[in-house]
């Protein structure tokens, strides 16, 4: 496994890489989400790039930039033992060198939810992606559906500027209790832990709801909602019903639909979301 920490180096790197290139882009503090990433990469191309990069343009004032977990020799080692080729770890400097200036913005899908409640945050997530992909130029890149407003908003950006990639969406993967694996976890307490699987709960009773043929957003939303006010601590920020490509709020469900949740336990903030009506559901 070679590790890069400048553009130029990685570029190199990558000329000398065999057949399809596959990039799973994180912020590092590795977990098996990220790890089961790799593996769908690690199937599909032949050479695996995994990007660890906290970028910053993507918190917003008074957010985890500082005490964002940053254990790279560990994230190195569970790399390698992936079977990651090569890995991107640049600095902030490199990434945004005095003078950078161009950011892209994008809105449909980035609009609401996440969008309003972290101003800047996607315009941050784009540019980083956009900058990423234009580095490591990966056939395929892999992104975890734990964060579904993401991926959308990835793959509008990939269609929109016609970037020559295919956009993979890989399932959550949970705790043993539901809870969706994040590197934000770890802010968890002890105490707190036990109701951070609420958020999952909460979107079980939104399938078991749509499943028992209850077809109207807003009662689902408040069946959502009332599970997760049941959980000390929980403090929901938002819970929608949408459209999952535009995003945009559902008022009956008839055909696809997702279920997104963003809420809080303690100091930290949680997302997690389902789709609620998949093959058969309807
Ligand atoms: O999901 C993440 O870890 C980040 O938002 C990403 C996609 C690596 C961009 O910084």
């Amino acid at each position: 496994m070679q590790v890069l920490g400048t553009i130029k180096g990685f570029r190199a790197a990558r000329r000398d890489a065999a057949g399809p290139v596959g990039l799973v882009p994180t912020m590092g503090a590795l977990h098996a989400g990220h790890l089961s990433l790799v593996r769908r990469a690690r199937a599909a191309c032949s050479t695996v790039a995994l990007s660890i990069f906290v970028n910053p343009t993507q918190f917003g004032p008074g957010e985890d930039l500082a005490r964002y977990p940053r254990p790279i020799e560990r994230d190195l080692q569970l790399a390698e033992d992936a079977g990651v080729d090569l890995v991107f770890h640049p600095s902030a400097e490199e990434m945004y060198p005095p003078g950078f200036a161009t950011f892209i913005e994008v809105g449909g899908p980035a609009s609401r939810w996440e969008g309003e409640h972290r101003p800047g945050h996607f315009r941050g997530v784009a540019t980083v992606v956009a900058k990423l992909l234009v580095i490591t130029t990966p056939q395929q890149a892999f992104f975890g559906e734990k964060d579904f407003q993401q991926l959308t908003v990835v793959r509008r950006m990939a269609a929109d500027l016609a970037l020559p990639v295919e956009i993979i969406a890989c399932p959550i993967v949970r705790e043993a209790d539901g809870l969706a694996l994040s590197s934000r976890n770890v802010y968890l307490s002890p105490a707190e832990r036990p109701h951070g699987a609420a958020l999952y709960r909460a979107l079980q009773e939104g399938r078991r709801r749509v499943a028992a043929g209850e077809r109207q957003a807003s009662t689902i939303r408040a069946a959502i909602l009332a599970v997760l006010r049941e959980a000390p601590g929980v403090r929901p920020e938002y819970v929608a019903i949408v459209e999952p490509q535009s995003l945009e709020p559902l008022e009956r469900i008839e055909g696809p639909a997702r279920a997104l949740i963003a809420a809080r336990l303690g100091s930290v903030r949680l997302i997690d979301n389902v789709s609620l009506a998949d093959e058969g559901l309807l």
